[in-house]
């Protein structure tokens, strides 16, 4: 047992259910506010963007800190912010449109925020399933290929925010700074990588 509290990943998983932990004790102490179902929504749909974020920044911070171990804990961060995102669609469809399937279809149609939010949801699914190591060997260089769309998953998770807010664009517009900044400290190692391949073929020009 006092392994299990030396192991940093038992820590991370502890933190990353803190946010459903208080829910629950909100929930039953009776703090969910006038609107509990809104309340649970807005909550569970912020802690999904602070996952994907979060789990954005681990290559960045890896390579800035040298702290190579941190990539350890990037698919337990990816795959919360899945899991928050499966229970703020479930909380969507059940709470909010009582497993309508007509009115989900008709609503995911008809309101764009609603549109943007659910394709980033259905993207995340190829992710979460070929999270493993197994479909990592399996997949070889198709998975960092699949894995490239967290980047759109995270900017459409930004629009479906900036979309629903309807008069203070504050909260939505601090996701989209630092999503851009997560997105811009790549670059350096992007176009590192590009120059890499482009040299690769001068070297040996095949075709
Ligand atoms: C990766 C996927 C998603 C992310 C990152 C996300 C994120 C968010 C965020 C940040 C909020 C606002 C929280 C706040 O106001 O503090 C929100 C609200 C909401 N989201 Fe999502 N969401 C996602 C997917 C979905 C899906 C699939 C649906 C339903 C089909 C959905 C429906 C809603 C609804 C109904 C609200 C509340 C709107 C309101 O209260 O006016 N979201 N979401």
């Amino acid at each position: 047992m006092r392994r299990v509290f030396h192991n940093p990943r038992f820590w991370v998983f502890a933190v990353c259910l803190l946010p459903l932990t208080r829910l629950i004790v909100l929930g039953f102490s009776g703090g969910l506010g006038a609107n509990p179902i809104e309340f649970i929504t807005r909550s569970l749909g912020t802690w999904t963007l602070v996952g994907l974020m979060v789990t954005l920044s681990v290559t960045p911070l890896r390579r800035l800190t040298g702290h190579a171990e941190l990539i350890r804990y990037r698919r337990m961060l990816g795959l919360f912010a899945f899991f928050y995102a499966c229970l703020h669609f479930v909380t969507y469809i059940w709470l909010d449109q009582f497993f309508d399937p007509a009115a989900i279809v008709k609503d995911i149609v008809k309101r764009p925020f609603i549109t943007v939010g659910f394709a980033a949801f259905v993207l995340l699914v190829p992710l979460a399933l070929t999270s493993t190591h197994a479909m990592m060997r399996r997949l070889g260089r198709r998975w960092q290929q699949l894995h490239r769309l967290v980047y759109a998953i995270a900017i459409l998770g930004v629009i479906h925010y900036l979309w629903l807010v309807k008069k203070d664009l504050t909260d939505p517009l601090v996701y989209a700074v630092v999503l851009t900044l997560l997105l811009v400290l790549r670059l350096p190692w992007v176009v590192h990588a590009l120059q890499a391949v482009r040299s690769s073929r001068r070297v040996s020009p095949q075709s």
